[in-house]
This record gives structure tokens, C-alpha cells and sequence, in this order.
């Protein structure tokens, strides 16, 4: 049976929410689902654009064909050829198979890459700016390279100013019902994984993410279309503010955010007396234990925090496994323009502080504070001052960046 929302009067949300996959793109735990948009435009003619993931092709295809009510389809415009949107193409076109697939020439390029050469019968590959008449909307087309993949464009429709923007402004969380950001708390309750999507989906193309807001400024949004969670029909600078300081590496919080690997608990207890220390001085603080948060969920909190604070113990002479990853992850993201310090651990030869500041220290625009504090099993009451100094040394850069910030 068919779920559909109108999302105006001639066009249809076909999309579905998938609340049984455990882990995006075979990383990102998703507990509270993902939905997989796709939109039909019922003008004189027929358009689709997108389609979704292979778990929710059943509904998908049914919501698909509720809408048309019988009519043909008469263009299929692909934005994004990552399978979590295409994998239902070989679905879509073998039912219709009179429609003209829109696309760019890599996404053309693709399609051949995932299902080979024969699958379109008839492609209308578009550039940026060109046109597309479908009666009372005409579509353009603009590229988006690497927001996420190469391949990337987006669509603005002229008439009804909707931007249909690929991966760009989505979220995780399945949609349950609703289907505009302004039908739930999406401050409260949608935020982090907005973030959280953002930092680890595209958070290392802040430069790329520049250029396709810089192209979004050039005209009039009333509508947003993303590919992944809500619709967006208020507030919508308010989301795009969110993607300006995110993609500019620009903390939203200045405070420090304390991520700690410990295998016994006594780099935890350092890190703990950090915070409290922190605390004393005003500095806001949030804290992860490495081994058992999420990388994912450490990265979206890196992004939004302006100072951080990795502890871990030495393990097999290196740092341990899981702030070694986690550590990777935020370089491999390309975090940039934050204040950053040490503190390692190891009962007879600590060298975690130095290899963990190997990792982070050529990332751009990074601050390290020169006090690692080196641990030989756990704190002691001499090493007590120092503790302090390093607390004192953040509260000092946090006011600091709160003055330049005011
Ligand atoms: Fe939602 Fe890059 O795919």
C-alpha cells in the first residue's frame, strides 16, 4: 500500500523511511532510522527526481505509481548516483521504461558503472544552468561536485523556487509521519544528527559545500528538497547558517570537549579532574569515552566544540585503538581551526601524547597547547598543578576566542 505527502500541490513526497538498518553506508549507526526522499512533480509533464535504497524499493515503487495515477513517466532527473538514491533506477526504468533519464555526464557515466550500458533507453544529459521545461516549471541545473560524490548537481525549480538538493541539508532520523522540518522540534530533537550526517557524510568538503551555498545565495529558496530527512519551508537561513559555520570548520560552541580512551579507569580520572577543573573556571565541557561512543558521534561534537582534549592511554606502543581511530576519522574529515591538548598514559613507556599529536597537528589551522600532561599509570598529587595549568590554559583560549567571537 502506498504512503505518500504532498509537499505542494503538484508535487509528491514517494520516499520511504528505512528504521531496520543498523548502520549507514556500513558505519553511521542510525537507531532512530533514515529516510530515502524522492519526489514526483505532476506538471503537463511527468518528473521524478531521484529514487531510493534497495531496502525500501517495494513502497517506494507503489508510492511511485499512486502518484502518476496511470500517466506516464516522462523524465527521471538524477542528482546523485550513490545507491542509498539509485538503487531503484533498474526498478523505475524497467516500469517505465519510457522515461528520459536527466543527468550530467559522470552520473551517466555511473549508471553504466552500476548496472552497465544498456539500462536507459533515452538520456537528456544536462550542464550547469541549462533548462527544462516541464509546462509550468521549468527546472535548471546546477553542479555540485562532491557534495558528496563527484558526480553531484542539484535542481532548482524557477516557478516554485525548490531547491532539490541532493545529499546537502539532509539529516539521519526517519521522517515518522512528518515531512517538513516545521512539523517537529528539529532544534531539539533533530539537530545533532543534522550535525551529525553533515560532519561525517560531507564534513570534509567544507570547500565544496562553500561553493554550492555560494550558488544557493544567488537565487531565491522557498523550498528545500534534500534527499535525506525533512523538508524545509521555514527557517530555512537558519539551516543555512548551520552549513556556512559548518563547512567553514567554525565551532558552534566554545568550550572543550574532552574525548579519553582508558583500559583501567585512571586516564579516565585524569580526565574527569580536567573537566571539573574546567568546570570551576566556567568553561563548558561535554566528554566521550572513546571506547564505547561512537566515532561518529565524536566527530559531530569535534565540529561543534572549539577546543578538544584527547587522553588515551599507550597500547602496544601506540595509541589506543579506539582514539587512534577515532583520531584518524577527525583528520580524515578535514577538521580544521581548533585549540587542541594531550594527555597520555602508559605504566613504563607513555608515548600516546606524541603519536596522537602526529595525527592532529598538521590538520589546518590548529592550535596545540604545548602542556601534554604525560600520566606513568595514573594522576598523582604533584601532578596536580600541572592539571591545573592545562585548565587554566584552556579557560584562558575559550575567553579568548569569546571576546573575538563578541
Ligand atoms: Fe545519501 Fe551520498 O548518499
Amino acid at each position: 500500500m502506498y504512503c505518500t505527502r504532498n509537499v505542494t500541490d503538484d508535487l509528491i513526497w514517494v520516499g520511504a523511511d528505512d528504521r531496520r538498518l543498523a548502520m549507514f553506508e556500513g558505519v553511521y549507526s542510525v537507531p532512530r532510522g533514515v529516510s530515502y526522499n524522492s519526489y514526483l512533480l505532476l506538471d503537463e509533464k511527468t518528473v521524478l527526481f531521484d529514487t531510493v535504497d534497495k531496502a525500501v524499493e517495494s513502497v517506494f515503487a507503489e508510492n511511485v505509481e499512486h502518484a502518476l495515477s496511470g500517466r506516464d513517466l516522462d523524465y527521471l532527473v538524477i542528482h546523485h548516483m550513490e545507491p542509498d538514491h539509485s538503487a531503484a533506477l533498474r526498478l523505475i526504468l524497467a516500469r517505465h521504461p519510457e522515461a528520459t533519464v536527466v543527468c550530467n555526464a559522470q552520473i551517466e557515466k555511473m549508471i553504466h558503472q552500476f548496472f552497465g550500458e544498456n539500462l536507459t533507453a533515452k538520456t537528456l544529459l544536462v550542464k550547469e544552468g541549462d533548462k527544462l521545461s516541464c509546462g509550468k516549471h521549468t527546472l535548471t541545473f546546477l553542479s555540485a561536485p562532491m557534495v558528496h560524490w563527484p558526480e553531484v548537481m542539484v535542481s532548482y525549480d524557477l516557478t516554485d523556487k525548490i531547491l532539490f538538493s541532493a545529499d546537502a541539508f539532509g539529516t539521519f532520523g526517519a521522517l515518522n509521519g512528518a515531512l517538513f522540518a516545521d512539523e517537529v522540534d528539529f532544534s531539539r530533537d533533530y539537530l545533532d544528527e543534522a550535525r551529525r550526517y553533515y560532519t561525517n557524510i560531507v564534513g570534509k568538503y567544507g570547500v565544496q559545500v562553500q561553493a554550492l551555498l555560494k550558488k544557493a545565495a544567488a537565487v531565491q529558496i522557498d523550498m528545500i528538497c534534500p534527499l535525506h530527512g525533512f523538508v524545509w519551508r521555514e527557517n530555512i537561513g537558519e539551516y543555512i547558517e548551520k552549513y556556512q559555520k559548518w563547512s567553514k570548520y567554525e565551532p558552534e560552541v566554545n568550550g572543550v570537549m574532552i574525548a579519553y580512551a582508558s583500559v583501567y579507569g585512571n586516564t579516565e580520572n585524569a580526565a574527569n579532574i580536567l573537566a571539573c577543573a574546567l568546570r570551576d573556571r566556567g568553561v563548558k565541557t561535554q566528554m566521550f569515552d572513546t571506547s564505547v561512543t561512537a566515532s561518529s558521534e565524536i566527530v559531530a561534537a569535534a565540529f561543534q566544540f572549539s577546543h578538544l582534549v584527547f587522553a588515551s592511554a599507550t597500547y602496544n606502543m601506540g595509541v589506543f585503538i579506539s582514539m587512534d581511530e577515532l583520531l584518524r576519522d577527525i583528520a580524515s574529515h578535514n577538521l580544521q581551526n581548533r585549540t587542541v591538548a594531550f594527555i597520555e598514559n602508559g605504566s613504563w613507556a607513555p608515548t600516546s601524547g606524541k603519536l596522537m599529536r602526529e595525527i592532529i597537528a598538521p590538520l589546518k589551522s590548529m592550535t596545540i597547547l604545548e602542556q601534554t600532561i604525560s600520566i606513568k599509570s595514573s594522576l598523582t598529587d604533584g601532578q596536580l598543578p600541572e592539571l591545573n595549568a592545562l585548565a587554566d590554559a584552556l579557560a584562558e583560549s575559550t575567553n579568548q576566542a569569546k571576546i573575538s567571537n563578541s
